[in-house]
């Protein structure tokens, strides 16, 4: 791309949802080493605030020092090459670590100024408020119906069979799936398409309210139809959520995200407006991966 195109594609990018604050110190573009995270990883209104963050796996250190703010209503699509930490990053933001017994966190995380590593934090509340969305979709082996009634039913959230009916619906047209499964509710999840069943598990986070969800390459089972959908689907939760999603797919990210961060084996190296990483990348290495000279 050509200056004059890279400006106007910049001019034409749509800006972003949170303010750009602090800047932190950059190696010269040419340098291929990391140096420290290229880019501001602070945002005006943040909903996670991440600073510091190191993963281990036994001796294997996963992630690196990261610090990396989300905004409020704002998508974060975290890119970078097979095995270089991004879904070990995202599950930290729901402690879902927690479940891997080699795994050990230490950093600071907080979702609205409170430490989620508190003591006295329920993790379960935490993971209502912060849920997840997965690679491959996993409904319950339970009806359509009770896959989506399941949270709100063990978190009390309703008062009767009515008020459930109605969040059970509400929630699948959020998720743009009630149509196509409204005369099948009591058929099993399992047996719908492979998109319906993606959607049907965003129609599951969705239930419990969250307020943050975080998806991890949710559509690299799907074709491209259902792939739109969920993108679709995407841009209109950003109203009421935040979302950090983990994407190979370099189009995905620039369609959905605000904001993009580059891993590479464990560190953040650049993070950014999502315009600027495509088309203007400063970091080597993160030109290096998005213009496919690895990865
Ligand atoms: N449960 C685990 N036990 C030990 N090591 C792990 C575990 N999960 C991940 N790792 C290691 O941590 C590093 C980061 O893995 P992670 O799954 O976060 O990468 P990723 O960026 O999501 O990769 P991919 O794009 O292939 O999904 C890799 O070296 C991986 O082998
Ligand atoms: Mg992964």
């Amino acid at each position: 791309m050509n200056i004059s195109a890279m400006q106007q594609a910049r001019v034409a990018a749509p800006a972003a949802a949170t303010t750009i604050k602090m800047h932190t110190p950059e190696p010269s573009f040419q340098e291929r080493e990391f140096a420290g995270t290229v880019g501001t990883v602070t945002v005006d209104n943040p909903k996670i605030v991440s600073r510091n963050v190191n993963v281990y796996y036994g001796d294997k250190h996963a992630i690196k020092n990261v610090s990396l703010d989300v905004g409020a209503n704002e998508i974060v699509a975290m890119i970078g090459p097979s095995g270089c930490g991004k879904s070990t990053f995202l599950r930290c933001f729901n402690r879902m670590n927690d479940t891997i017994d080699s795994c050990r966190v230490t950093g600071e995380i907080r979702l609205d100024g409170e430490d989620i590593h508190n003591q006295k934090l329920d993790v379960v509340q935490l993971r209502a408020r912060v849920g997840m969305v997965f690679q491959k979709p996993n409904p319950f082996p339970k009806s359509i119906y009770e896959n989506v009634a399941y949270g709100p039913r063990i978190h009390g959230m309703t008062k009767n069979r009515a008020e459930l009916d109605e969040l059970v619906q509400l929630s699948l047209e959020k998720a743009g799936l009630w149509e196509e499964v409204k005369d099948r509710m009591d058929q099993p999840g399992t047996g719908l398409s492979g998109g319906q069943q993606q959607r049907l598990c965003i129609a599951r986070a969705i239930a419990v309210s969250p307020e943050v969800i975080l998806m991890d390459e949710p559509c690299s089972a799907l074709d491209p139809i259902a792939t739109a959908k969920i993108e679709e689907l995407m841009d209109e939760l950003r109203a009421n959520y935040t979302i950090c999603i983990v994407t190979h797919s370099m189009q995905q990210a620039a369609r959905v995200s605000q904001r993009t961060a580059y891993f590479h084996m464990g560190d953040l190296v650049e993070v950014g407006e999502t315009s600027d990483i495509f088309t203007n990348p400063r970091h080597k290495l993160t030109e290096d991966y998005i213009t496919g000279r690895f990865g």
